[in-house]
């Protein structure tokens, strides 16, 4: 196949070179469109546009592939810990043992969090989203390391950086969950591994093996997902060499919108709604079809993903693994069962291609390890910080980084006078 396109435009052709990736995607390189012709491209949602070039994930959202530097989400959550991956997902390689006892080391060593950083956590309300508070509380860090804060690190200050942010956001989030419950904070206990310590940092307790391993498969589910609206924020903060703890934050900002990282917390308030309703979900399938009605169902669509999702597939089958280990029967576990069955034999839901995503399950899990459903979206956010950290990491290390400057074309009124 040719590898340029062309293009015309009235009178003019001009030839826009196109690039393929290795895993068969093309791309028409429009970035002399505006020079040659005067003409920019209007996409809106950034469904079309490439924004990088990236070598960390893949994803085909017709055959619902997802891979992590070569690596299926399916293999990786068989073989790999969370660790594993990130290291994988920042690094490009997966770990040596000696590789991976250091990384833990070094991020056991990054897990207390600085006083001043709990001071702030305090201070907010206790009905407080936690979400807003993790985000004040990572971008409080760069007061607290300064050392990190000039616009281009060192190769040995990215190698300490990174575990030092994984090591931070752990104890964050679970400050955070003991500030909202009103009890002291914890202190990282190093005896423990990475999942274990979250959540002896949350209740006090070592949980049971099966919990910390559902939760660590949770997490690598989530540990990236290429161009999503909060990597793409981390690129645009990152784009303004702005420091690490102010791009991971913007990304921790917009991970809490219900349409992204916050629909796994929607997903447990609708259901929570049908129960208070009478526990009839057929209702608000008709509502989510009603083009009258701005209500969704919140857990299903994607916008990549037009099959099924790879991580609710994954996740499904740990659902009902991990209910039945720890025995939990809840009313709202059975009102997601049914609307997820009857949803995906609509014809609406079949037409737009809109299947149960990782959130949809993700809340369940959650809800069924006895995480309280406002820290969903945190869980979240600790899961996706080294796909952050490798996105912004690939930006800053890419030639040729420009800032990200988009364009726009004005409708608005013109010529007005006072
Ligand atoms: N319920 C009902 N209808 C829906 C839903 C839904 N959850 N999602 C999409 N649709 C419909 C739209 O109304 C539209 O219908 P139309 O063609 O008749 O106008 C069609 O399906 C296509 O929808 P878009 O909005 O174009 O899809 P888009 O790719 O822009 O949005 C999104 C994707 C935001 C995920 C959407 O499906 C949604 O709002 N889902 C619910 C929220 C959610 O679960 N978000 C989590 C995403 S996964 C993640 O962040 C990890």
């Amino acid at each position: 196949m040719s590898k340029s396109a062309k293009l015309e435009l009235g009178e003019k052709t001009i030839e826009l070179d196109i690039i393929e990736g290795t895993e068969g995607e093309r791309a028409l390189d429009i970035s002399k469109l505006r020079a040659e012709t005067g003409f920019i491209t209007y996409d809106n949602g950034l469904g079309n546009t490439g924004a990088c070039l990236s070598n960390i994930t893949f994803i085909d959202g017709e055959k619902g592939i997802l891979k992590h530097r070569g690596y299926t989400i399916e293999n990786l959550c068989e073989k790999s810990s969370f660790l594993e991956v990130s290291y994988l997902v920042v690094n490009g390689k997966l770990p040596s043992t000696s590789e991976l006892e250091e990384f833990t080391a070094a991020i056991q060593k990054g897990s207390k969090i600085p006083e001043g950083v709990k001071t702030i956590i305090k201070s907010f309300p206790k009905d407080a989203h936690p979400m807003g508070i993790t985000s004040a509380a990572m971008v409080a860090l760069s007061g607290f390391y300064p050392e990190y804060l000039n616009q281009d690190l060192s190769d040995q200050q990215k190698k300490e950086i990174i575990p030092l942010m994984l090591g931070q956001l752990k104890t964050i989030a679970a400050a955070v969950y003991r500030h909202g419950q009103g009890k002291d904070l914890i202190e990282p206990n190093n005896n423990l591994d990475y999942v274990s310590d979250f959540l002896y940092m949350m209740t006090g307790n070592e949980p049971n093996k099966e919990v910390a391993k559902a939760l660590d498969v949770l997490l690598i589910l989530h540990a990236d997902h290429e161009q999503n609206c909060s990597a793409s924020t981390v690129r645009v903060v990152g784009s303004s060499k702005a420091n690490l703890f102010a791009s991971i934050s913007s990304g921790i900002d917009a991970l809490w919108g219900p349409l992204h990282g916050g629909a796994n917390q929607a997903v447990l308030e609708m259901l929570s709604e049908i129960q208070k309703d009478g526990g009839g979900y057929e209702k608000f399938i008709e509502k989510a079809k009603d083009k009258e009605d701005p209500f969704r169902l919140m857990g299903f669509g994607h916008r990549v993903y037009k099959n099924f999702d790879p991580r609710a597939k994954v996740i499904k089958a740990y659902c009902d693994v991990v209910l039945d280990k720890l025995n939990v029967e809840d009313p709202l576990l059975d009102i997601a069962k049914g609307l997820e069955k009857t949803a995906l034999s609509d014809e609406y839901f079949a037409k737009r291609k809109l299947f149960p995503n990782v959130d949809f399950y993700s809340g369940i899990i959650y809800k069924a390890l006895g995480i309280p459903t406002n820290m969903f979206t945190v869980m979240f956010a600790l899961g996706r910080q080294p796909g952050w950290i490798a996105q912004w990491k690939e930006m800053i290390e890419a030639d040729g980084m420009r800032i990200t400057r988009p364009r726009q074309i004005y409708q608005g009124k013109t010529d007005e006078k006072l």
